[in-house]
Formats: C-alpha cells, sequence, structure tokens
C-alpha cells in the first residue's frame, strides 16, 4: 500500500519550521542573557518575555503567566479554579484534550452546541436560565479546534454581556487566530469583556513551532500568581532558553514575517483540501475555514466516522473521529488537519477518503 497520510495531527509541517531563524534568536539570546537563561527562573515564566507579553495585551506584566505550553496553563487554571463536580461550559465539539482534562478533573461537562459561527449563545444563555451557570466557558474563538469555525462579532459581544450578567469567567483560548487566509481579524473577548471576566491563553505552537513549548495565559493577577505557584512545585520553572528565543523573535521584530511565512503554506494546504471536497459523497457538510489548521466534516445521514476511521487507514488515509471532541455523540464528523502534509498529498489522501466514504455512502443507499 502507499504511504499512509496522516490528516490527524494539528501540527504545522516541515516547512513552517524556521530552524535557522530559531537558530539565530538562540544564539542572540544566550550571548545576551546567559547566566539568566542558564539558571533556574521563577515559575512565571521568562521576565523580558512577559513584560514583551503584557505590554502586547495592555496589562501589567504580574498577569502574565508563561508555560510549557499552554495546555500546561489550562491543566494548572482547571486545578486552580475548580473542584470535583464544578460545572464546565465546553463547545460540542472542543480541543479533545481540554475536554479529556475536564473529564480528569472531574468536572460537570456543560456542552454548548457549535454553529457555522461559532458557539450557539443563546443555547447557553438557555442554560444559565435554566440554573446551569458554569463556574468557568472555555472557548476557542477562532479557527476552531476541531470545527474551523470563528466566532461572529455579534456573538462574541452576546457572549461576554452573558458572562457579566451570570458572573462566570471566560476562558479564551487562540492559538490559531494570528493565521488567517481571508478577512478582518476580530476583536477577542478578552478586549471585549476584559481581564476581570475573561482569561486569554495563547500558544507560539502554532506560529512558530510546538516543540519550544511556549504557551502563556494573561490573567488576574492572583490567578497568575497561583499558577505560577503550581508551576514552581511541579517543573520549577519552564523552559528558560527556548522564552529567550521566543523573546528574541518577538523583540527583533521578525515573528510577523514568521506568521506570514507559516500562513502562506496553510492557505495553500487549506486551498488544496477544499478543493478535495469534491471526492466527498454527497450530502457531507463542510465550512471551509478561513485560517488556522483545521476542517471539520460532517458525513451524510448514515455514515459513521467512527466505522469507517479502519477502512480509511487501510486506504493509507488517518483522521481524528469527531466524537472523541464530544462529551457524546458526533459519530458522524471527523476533523481533518491540513497543517502537516503537503498540497499534493492532501489531493491523494481526499482522494482516497473520498473512495471510502463514497462507496459506504453507495452501501448505504
Ligand atoms: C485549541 C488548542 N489549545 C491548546 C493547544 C495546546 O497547545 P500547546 O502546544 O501550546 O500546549 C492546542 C494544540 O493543538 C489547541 O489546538
Amino acid at each position: 500500500m502507499a504511504d499512509t497520510i496522516s490528516f490527524a495531527r494539528g501540527a504545522p509541517c516541515p516547512e513552517a519550521l524556521s530552524g535557522d531563524l530559531i537558530a539565530r534568536c538562540t544564539a542572540e539570546a544566550l550571548a545576551e542573557d546567559h547566566v539568566r537563561i542558564l539558571s533556574y527562573g521563577t515559575g512565571h515564566g521568562y521576565p523580558p518575555l512577559r513584560e514583551l507579553l503584557a505590554a502586547d495585551h495592555g496589562v501589567p506584566a504580574d498577569r502574565v503567566f508563561i508555560s510549557n505550553g499552554s495546555l500546561q496553563g489550562f491543566v494548572f487554571l482547571l486545578d486552580a479554579l475548580l473542584e470535583r463536580g464544578d460545572l464546565i461550559a465546553l463547545e460540542a465539539p472542543t480541543y479533545d484534550r481540554a475536554l479529556l482534562q475536564a473529564k480528569l478533573h472531574g468536572l460537570d461537562i456543560l456542552p454548548v452546541p457549535m454553529e457555522d459561527d461559532g458557539l450557539d449563545v443563546d443555547a447557553l444563555a438557555a442554560a444559565c436560565a435554566a440554573g446551569r451557570v458554569p463556574r468557568l466557558l472555555y472557548t476557542i474563538p477562532n479557527f476552531h479546534n476541531p470545527a474551523g469555525t470563528t466566532i461572529s462579532l455579534e456573538k462574541r459581544k452576546a457572549l461576554v454581556a452573558l458572562a457579566e450578567q451570570h458572573g462566570f469567567l471566560i476562558l479564551e483560548d487562540d492559538p490559531y487566530g494570528r493565521l488567517r487566509f481571508e478577512g478582518e481579524a476580530l476583536p477577542s473577548l478578552f478586549s471585549l469583556g476584559g481581564p476581570e471576566r475573561v482569561i486569554f491563553t495563547s500558544s507560539f505552537s502554532k506560529t512558530v513551532a510546538p516543540g519550544l513549548r511556549v504557551g502563556y495565559m494573561v490573567a488576574p493577577k492572583e490567578i497568575a500568581a497561583t499558577l505560577a505557584g503550581a508551576a514552581g512545585r511541579t517543573y520549577i520553572s519552564p523552559a528558560l532558553l527556548s522564552e529567550a528565543a521566543i523573546h528574541r523573535l518577538v523583540a527583533g521584530g521578525g515573528l510577523p514575517a514568521n506568521i506570514a511565512h507559516v500562513t502562506a503554506l496553510m492557505k495553500e494546504r487549506r486551498d488544496a483540501m477544499v478543493a478535495g471536497l469534491e471526492h466527498m459523497p454527497e450530502g457531507t457538510r463542510c465550512t471551509p475555514p478561513l485560517g488556522g489548521f483545521f476542517m471539520w466534516l460532517e458525513l451524510p445521514e448514515g455514515l459513521s466516522a467512527d466505522d469507517l476511521a479502519p477502512q480509511a487507514q487501510e486506504a493509507g488515509v488517518l483522521y481524528v473521529q469527531g466524537s472523541t471532541c464530544f462529551l457524546e455523540g458526533g459519530h458522524n464528523t471527523l476533523r481533518l488537519a491540513y497543517s502537516g502534509v503537503g498540497p499534493q498529498e492532501i489531493a491523494e489522501g481526499m482522494r482516497r477518503l473520498g473512495g471510502v466514504f463514497s462507496r459506504a455512502a453507495a452501501g448505504a443507499a
């Protein structure tokens, strides 16, 4: 069989990883500050990067917590804010690892349906009105993982108003927002709702390199301090060399060019995957994403992406079963990451996948 093509991993393709640039930034960082970088630091993260991120978000540095990847910050935040049995609202579908962590923390999960223009704010409002007010809502506003969608401006405003009305916190997770192919960027929930109502988190995993493991959170000062305490107890201080390299990249003005480079690569891949939709059986639903890494498919009535995954693998294509991103259901859905493979592989992978699904659809008819 031909080589397997993986649409399963939400990682940047090799061409997006700028080895020379990171080598340069790392060398500059060491030349400038090697004693601090090569020593233990504080749990908060590399101070010069904290300062830069704080300025970027218009907050004092004591609100910024930098961790070894943003998922680590998410886990520390659940530990800090929520107790077993507390209600957390999650989009349905949501990022599978966030869902897994919510389950591991023993939280009561309120799934909020997703629409083409982001989470269904009316459904969340109805749940709140019925007494199901979450302590925290976790949302991915831009180029959603896995749904590919972006929440509209109208819904952003309605969501922060709802959070204010019912007194719940929003965790806005935005690792993909700067990888936009078309259209204008929308204001963040953080900017609309303010830094007491909305905690913002992002990562350099998608815009620079996941292997550096640099993610961060902008939170109320007390929460940021609690997270730093958890980091101190868990890993003493984060990987300062990575953070210092990112600091050099941002301070030296090189980040926008890197983001433009990654965005161009991703757009080419998105286009190839959209073109490949022609192989899918009639009735397949997809809203092509305007940025980010992922495309989300809903298969026609009667087809199960769970049941067909082994056949797809047999045909040489891997995908994420959408059901892993829901508390329950979603068996007819799948996530395709175009981020990690080349346009020609995408074309071939979509042809193979379309063959599997179309044969199944013909059998089901
Ligand atoms: C929505 C979302 N949040 C967080 C993460 C984790 O990122 P990091 O590599 O910074 O831990 C990912 C990675 O796939 C993601 O898609």
